[in-house]
């Protein structure tokens, strides 16, 4: 039997699929960016870099999760960053919050629909491995899915693969430039493994000596059901995670919501220069 394209207009429970949403996107910019960016926790400032054309909020975007949570605004920009046109998801519906794995991976879909074909996302970690400090940065070399699924779980879009290759996921290439990125702004850059957790209760001490013994360096509660998804609408991926706080046990504070966000915040300057700078020069290599 031949598969019927992707281009459904419904998904199986009468919604609208992430193509319809895209059409009406495509209806109201003529910009087609290649490259996305997803902003995380108090990553909005990046918007500050970005000339806008078209912003919509989430709340006027049919299967958009609506962020609950300080620091995430929830908005589609189209725009241009450096005059290189991007599209940009400002704020991420989360798991935790109560949304469903395919609530929180569809913006990612309709990223695809729009015919992007690079995304860059960011997020806030806590920091295991034991060279990293708060306002340093790591992106992904790989992830070990702690979330207990998986956002491809059910219903399959017809069209896309059903068992998708991860071998990959955070290709080398866009790695690098995530690294010159950082240099010339200056950032404190790691490589290294984050471990995705359901959250939102942070770890306890035996859990992230646990986990460092998996060989994860950085544990977060979002960006894995992201890329997964995007790997699967075969979209180039990086991530980046700014470390906002030492992860449980490695340090003897408490960690608060109020301390990743304000990490966050004060490293936004440099994490702005970096998403720019990677910008340019992924325009570049292109
Ligand atoms: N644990 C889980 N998620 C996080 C953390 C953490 O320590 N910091 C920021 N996001």
């Amino acid at each position: 039997m031949s598969q019927p394209s992707g281009n459904h207009a419904r998904d199986p429970h009468g919604r609208p699929s992430a193509a319809t949403v895209a059409a009406s996107l495509l209806r109201r910019s003529t910009l087609r960016p290649s490259l996305a960016l997803v902003l995380g926790s108090g990553f909005d400032k990046v918007l500050g870099r970005c000339t806008s054309v078209l912003e919509i909020s989430y709340s006027s975007l049919p299967g958009f999760p609506r962020p609950g949570v300080a620091g995430h605004a929830g908005k589609l920009v189209l725009g241009y960053v450096a005059r290189i046109p991007v599209a940009i998801l400002s704020g991420r519906g989360h798991f935790y919050e109560g949304h469903s794995m395919e609530a929180v991976t569809f913006p990612v879909r309709v990223l695809a629909e729009l015919g992007v074909k690079t995304v860059c996302l960011t997020c806030a970690a806590g920091g295991i491995n034991s060279r990293y400090k708060a306002g340093d940065y790591m992106v992904f070399s790989d992830h070990i899915n702690f979330m207990g699924t998986n956002p491809l779980r059910g219903w399959n879009l017809p069209g896309t693969p059903r068992f998708v290759d991860l071998s990959q996921t955070y290709e080398r290439g866009l790695r690098d430039l995530v690294e010159k990125a950082a240099k010339k702004a200056k950032a404190r850059l790691h490589t290294g493994q984050y471990l995705a957790v359901c959250g939102p209760s942070y770890e306890t001490p035996a859990e992230i000596r646990a986990f460092g013994r998996l060989g994860a360096d950085a544990v977060g509660m979002s960006t894995v059901p992201e890329a997964i998804v995007a790997r699967q609408c075969g979209l180039r991926v990086a991530a980046l995670a700014c470390i906002t706080n030492l992860a449980a046990g490695r340090n003897k504070q408490a960690i608060t919501h109020a301390e990743v966000l304000s990490t966050g915040e004060a490293g936004a300057q440099v994490l702005s220069e970096m998403m720019e700078e990677f910008v340019k020069l992924y325009a570049q290599a292109k």
